[in-house]
């Protein structure tokens, strides 16, 4: 005994390391696709996800202060939805807990609150085991932004959007060597390239949002006044601050917040 324990001690870091190596994701059923947008006008099963949430919450405050009768309206509704994941994704069936569901129903009925809080504990078990296997790739997949088909018009031919984002990285560092190296012209020359690819930029936010606010939030007021900035700078000799508190206005927030997500879905779709 005492041996295997010893045995185990040196065996388990180099176990952990070999797991460490690689990630692994499983795929979601094919048929989850069908309660998403495009196909469905709606992203269905996130809103289901958000019923149950709700449901499960209403269960809980109304449990705490033994309100029958609304425990039952809200366990019935949590049940409702909860079987619903069988029917919309059949190959999730054997995620659920159906029979603590079962049992929950019977139990808010009868105002049974100790049967009752058991069995949601059950089924929020089956909650937690689904999402650490499956949510964060099916939001990648399903909600993330997808640029494969995004493409620009620049000086009049169509560019895809990596192609367009390599231009704009050259012109930004073009900026930037020019300027320490004293080159005003040319660093001026590059701004201009700037701003015009960042008005092309603008353009692009229009095949995904139809609200003017989107482009507004990084490409907008705050970095007009940056460019501006920038151009005084440029001749002041005093450049790279407001250069780096642009790149970081009108590329790195979106990048947080658009590319990271894109990335990962184009890598596991
Ligand atoms: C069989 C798998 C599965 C089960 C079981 C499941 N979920 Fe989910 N849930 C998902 C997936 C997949 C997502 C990601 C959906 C997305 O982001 O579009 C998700 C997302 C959610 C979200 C959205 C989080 C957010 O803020 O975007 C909530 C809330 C949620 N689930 C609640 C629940 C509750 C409560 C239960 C249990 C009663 C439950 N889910 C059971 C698969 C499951
Ligand atoms: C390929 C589609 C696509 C394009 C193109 C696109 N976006 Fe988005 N954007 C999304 C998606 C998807 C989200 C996630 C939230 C949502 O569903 O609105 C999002 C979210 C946002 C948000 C909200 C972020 C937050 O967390 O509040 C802003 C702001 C935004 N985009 C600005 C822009 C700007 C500016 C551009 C153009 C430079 C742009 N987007 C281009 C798809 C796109
Ligand atoms: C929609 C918001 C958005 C804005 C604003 C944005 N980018 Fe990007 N950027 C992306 C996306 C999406 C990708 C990934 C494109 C792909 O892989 O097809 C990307 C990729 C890149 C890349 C990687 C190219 C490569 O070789 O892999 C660079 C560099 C880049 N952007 C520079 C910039 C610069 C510089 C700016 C600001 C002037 C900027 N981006 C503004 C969304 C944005």
């Amino acid at each position: 005994m005492r041996y295997l324990f010893i045995f185990l001690l040196l065996t388990l870091p180099f176990s952990t390391i070999y797991a460490e190596g690689q990630i692994t994701l499983e795929k979601p059923p094919a048929s989850l696709k069908q309660w998403y947008k495009p196909e469905n006008k709606r992203n269905v099963w996130h809103h289901n996800m958000f019923k149950l949430r709700r449901e499960i919450q209403a269960v809980n405050e109304y449990m705490a202060v033994k309100d029958q009768p609304h425990t039952e309206k809200w366990a019935i509704r949590l049940v409702t939805h909860y079987r619903k994941i069988a029917e919309m994704v059949p190959e999730w069936r054997d995620e659920l807990e159906l029979e603590w569901a079962d049992k929950l129903e019977a139990a808010a009925k009868q105002g049974e609150f100790e049967a009752l809080g058991k069995a949601l504990k059950k089924m929020q078990s089956s909650c937690k085991g689904c999402h650490s296997d499956y949510r964060a790739q099916v939001a990648a997949i399903y909600r993330g932004p997808d640029f494969s088909k995004v493409s620009v018009e620049l000086d009049g031919k169509e560019t895809s959007y990596l192609d367009f984002m390599k231009i704009l990285m050259r012109d930004v560092n073009r900026i930037k060597i020019a300027a320490e190296d004293d080159d005003k012209a040319r660093a001026q020359a590059a701004l201009k390239d700037v701003r015009s690819g960042i008005s092309i930029l603008r353009s692009s936010c229009d095949s995904c949002h139809k609200e003017p606010q989107a482009k507004e939030y990084y490409l907008g007021k705050k970095t007009r006044k940056l460019l501006d900035e920038l151009q005084t700078g440029i001749d002041k000799g005093d450049s790279g601050h407001s250069l780096g508190i642009l790149a970081v206005q009108a590329c790195a927030h979106c990048h947080g917040s658009h590319r990271i997500v894109y990335d990962l879905k184009a890598e596991i779709e």
